[in-house]
C-alpha cells in the first residue's frame, strides 16, 4: 500500500526528484520587484513596498489595518505585548501546535495553559476551553483568575491548523463571557476562511506567517491583523522602535522593537499576493486528488468543515496507530517524498511540560495517527 501511495504523489509532483513537503513558487513578478527595490535604494523597513503589500493583505483578508513583521513569530509576541501580557499573565492555548505559538507567550514572561483540540477542526475546542475554565477559574470583578496561580487569563490564543479554520465564532463567544482577549494564530491560514470572513480577522488580533514553507512567501515575515486603529497604530509605533516623527529629530518616546518586514521582503511579498488565487485553486485540487485516491483506499483523508473554505496549507491523512504512522514516515523519506508526523505535543517538550493543562485526548490521538503529505504548488498542472 505505501507504494502505491509513494508512486502516486511521485506523479503528482512529477517535476521533482526530492519532493518537499510545500516548495515555495515565484512564478510572477518577485525579481521585478526585488530589482525595482534594490535600485530605489530603500531595502529595509522604510520603502513603497512594505506599504503596497500592507494594503494588498488589507484588501485580501478585510482586515482594517495589516502591519507587516519579520516573522510570525515576533508578530505573535507583539500582538501579547500590546495587550499587557506580562508575567502576571498566563495565556489558554492548545498543545497541538508548533513552537512558534508557544514560545512568544514565554517571551513575555507569560505562562501558557494547554487545552484539547476538536476532532472536526484540529482547531481549539470550545468544549475543552469552557470545562477548563469552569473546573479551574473563578471570574471576580471583571478577571478571570485561575484557581490555583491566583494568575489572571488574560488571553485565548486558538490556532488554526494547517490552514483549517477552527471554531472560532464559539470561542470568541467564550471569551466575551469572561472578558478575556482573542489572539488567532493564522500564521497557517491565509487564504482560508470561516463563514466566509479571513482568518485571523476573528480576534482581537490575528496573525500570518509568510515563511518559505508556507502559501505564499515573503523569505521570512509575517503580519499583525486587526480591525482596531488605535491597536494598530500603538503597535506601528513600538515595532518601528518607537521613534516620534520628526522631520530630523530622532526621538524614541517609549522601549520599542526593530521588528517591521524590510521592504526587500515585502517585494517579494506583493508579487506572490498578485497570484494567490492561482495558488489556492492548485492547491484545493490537490487536496481533491488526495480526498478521491485516499477514498478508494479507505485512508481517511482530512476535510475542510461545513461553513470553512480551507487553503489546504497542509494535507492531512490519518493513520491508524504510531506504529503505521512511524513506518509510512520511513518509507516515504527512503523514497525521497517529505511527509510528516505533526509537531511534537507542546506539553510534552522539556522546556514546557511542567505547565497546566487539561485532558489532552484528542492531540495524543492526533500525534499519533496524523500525517502530511507533500502540498505545494503542482507545477505540472498551472
Ligand atoms: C502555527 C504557527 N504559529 C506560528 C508560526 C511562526 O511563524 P514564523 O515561522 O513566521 O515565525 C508558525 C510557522 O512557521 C506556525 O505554523
Amino acid at each position: 500500500m505505501y507504494k502505491d501511495i509513494a508512486s502516486f504523489i511521485r506523479k503528482l509532483y512529477s517535476n521533482y526528484d526530492n519532493i518537499a513537503l510545500h516548495a515555495p513558487v515565484f512564478l510572477g513578478n518577485e525579481k521585478k520587484y526585488l530589482t525595482e527595490c534594490i535600485d530605489s535604494t530603500y531595502v529595509s523597513y522604510i520603502g513603497a513596498f512594505v506599504e503596497k503589500f500592507e494594503k494588498a493583505i488589507e484588501k485580501f483578508t478585510g482586515s482594517r489595518n495589516c502591519i507587516s513583521i519579520v516573522n510570525g513569530t515576533m508578530a505573535l509576541y507583539l500582538a501579547l505585548k500590546v495587550l499587557g501580557v506580562n508575567s502576571d499573565s498566563e495565556v489558554i492555548t492548545q498543545a497541538l501546535t508548533f513552537v512558534g505559538t508557544i514560545n512568544p507567550i514565554i517571551y513575555c514572561g507569560a505562562s501558557p495553559i494547554f487545552v484539547d483540540v476538536d476532532r472536526e477542526t484540529l482547531g481549539m475546542s470550545p468544549e475543552s476551553l469552557k470545562k477548563f475554565i469552569l473546573n479551574n477559574t473563578i471570574f471576580k470583578n471583571g478577571l478571570l483568575i485561575n484557581k490555583s496561580t491566583q494568575k489572571r487569563i488574560s488571553a485565548i490564543l486558538p490556532v488554526h491548523i494547517f490552514g483549517h479554520p477552527c471554531r472560532i465564532d464559539e470561542i470568541i463567544d467564550i471569551a466575551k463571557e469572561y472578558n478575556i482577549y482573542v489572539i488567532e494564530d493564522a500564521a497557517e491560514a491565509i487564504g482560508s476562511f470561516y463563514k466566509n470572513k479571513h482568518c485571523g480577522t476573528f480576534g482581537l488580533i490575528g496573525i500570518l506567517s509568510f515563511n518559505g514553507n508556507k502559501t505564499i512567501t515573503t523569505g521570512g515575515g509575517g503580519a499583525i491583523l486587526t480591525n482596531d486603529d488605535e491597536l494598530a497604530n500603538r503597535i506601528r509605533h513600538i515595532s518601528k522602535t518607537a521613534k516620534v516623527n520628526h522631520k530630523w529629530e530622532y526621538i524614541h518616546d517609549e522601549v520599542g522593537y526593530n521588528l517591521r518586514m524590510p521592504n526587500i521582503n515585502a517585494a517579494i511579498g506583493l508579487a506572490q499576493l498578485e497570484y494567490i488565487d492561482i495558488i489556492l485553486k492548485n492547491k484545493r485540487e490537490t487536496a481533491n486528488i488526495y480526498s478521491n485516491f485516499f477514498e478508494d483506499i479507505k485512508i481517511k483523508f482530512f476535510k475542510e468543515n461545513y461553513n470553512s473554505k480551507s487553503n489546504y496549507w497542509l494535507n492531512t491523512i490519518f493513520l491508524k496507530n504510531i506504529q503505521e504512522r512511524n513506518d509510512f514516515l520511513d518509507y516515504m523519506y527512503s523514497n525521497k517524498i517529505q511527509a510528516r508526523p505533526i509537531w511534537q505535543l507542546m506539553h510534552k517538550l522539556d522546556m514546557y511540560k511542567n505547565f497546566q493543562r487539561d485532558e489532552l485526548l484528542n492531540s495524543e490521538y492526533f500525534y499519533d495517527t496524523i500525517v502530511n503529505l507533500p502540498s505545494g504548488y503542482r507545477l505540472s498542472i498551472s
